[in-house]
């Protein structure tokens, strides 16, 4: 018998007590980056986006203000736009103004897990932009364009946000291949991806002084305490940021300060952890043009453009969907 069933039977556990039982079973431990993301982990993001040393956010809107109307003219006429992972769709108003502008009307379909994120989108959107039709759908990207595949038109996918740096290469090849199985040919993709650059600023990104992405990663043990009964204490982990250059991605890590034992009670677990011992909790990819290239080939697009900043930080690049 599937033990989750079981478990569900017998008592409601949190819906994040299996990625943690597993997670922190492994050697060595991680927990998933989607861990972060209750509601102060989805308010410290926000706060990140406006550190001065963190640069992607607002190097990648400033490639959309730049260009969008390039950007909107190479994906084509006609368009509905459907962003994923939307949030509450910030950086996408550039892209919407301008395709207004093009067009007389539009729909947007942001497709995000946080329902109430959706909602600040929704009612944002609609006050700035009376022409669009904004049709949010709660839950995850496979399913909402699952349910989107039939809709006439074509379409412009937005994943924008450097979001497909959490995955290894190998998933986020088969994740552009599952948003390429609900598209039909000439639909297109918008992605965005932070590239390789000076290991100095990727460090300062994810070790910023004010210590904002240290208090993002150790919200991930309140959340656990909290949602699970758990017993970390805070003062005993400390973030860890760290440029692996042979896997191309900063890592983020927990550290233990000290040997201890941690109490999941929850879970029923009790978990030890030596001196200097780490959990993994978040992989952000770096790519350079070739692995850009090389991910939407596997996830069946081809590029057709980039669009960067001066500096090539940050890249945007529109892909079609291959036909033969
Ligand atoms: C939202 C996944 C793009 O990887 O830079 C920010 C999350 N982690 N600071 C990133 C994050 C640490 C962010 N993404």
């Amino acid at each position: 018998m599937n033990p989750l069933v079981k478990n569900q039977i017998a008592s409601p556990v949190s819906p994040i007590a299996e990625d943690v039982a597993q997670g922190l079973s492994r050697s060595p431990k991680c927990l998933s980056p989607r861990l972060f993301y209750d509601a102060a982990g989805s308010d410290l993001f926000e706060q990140i986006t406006e550190l001065s040393e963190y640069y992607l956010t607002r190097t990648e809107r400033a490639i959309f203000v730049a260009h969008a109307g390039e950007i909107l003219q190479r994906a084509g006429d006609g368009l509905t736009l459907i962003e994923l992972g939307a949030g509450t769709a910030n950086k996408t108003k550039v892209i919407i103004g301008t395709l207004l502008k093009r067009q007389m009307s539009a729909t947007f379909y942001p497709i995000d897990v946080s329902m109430s994120a959706l909602e600040i989108a929704q009612e944002d959107l609609r006050r700035d932009f009376p022409a669009l039709r904004v049709k949010p759908l709660v839950g995850d990207y496979s399913a909402g364009l699952m349910q989107l595949s039939g809709t006439p038109g074509r379409k412009l996918v937005l994943y924008i946000g450097s979001s497909i740096g959490n995955f290894e290469p190998d998933e986020a090849g088969a994740l552009l291949g599952n948003i390429r199985k609900s598209l039909a040919p000439g639909d297109a993709l918008l992605l965005g991806t932070d590239m390789v650059k000076d290991e100095a600023v990727l460090h300062a990104a994810y070790n910023d002084s004010q210590g904002v992405t240290a208090k993002f990663n150790l919200n991930i043990l309140v959340r656990i305490n909290r949602e699970l009964g758990a017993e970390f204490d805070l003062s005993q982990f400390r973030h860890k940021a760290i440029w692996n250059p042979e896997r191309s991605r900063m890592e983020m890590h927990l550290e233990s300060v000290i040997a201890q034992n941690v109490d999941i009670a929850d879970l029923g677990m009790n978990v030890y952890f030596q001196e200097d011992e780490t959990i993994h909790t978040e992989n952000s990819y770096k790519f350079t043009p070739e692995m850009v290239e090389q991910v939407l080939k596997e996830g069946g697009f081809e590029l057709e453009q980039t669009w960067t900043d001066e500096r090539k930080w940050f890249g945007v690049h529109l892909a079609r969907v291959r036909t033969a």
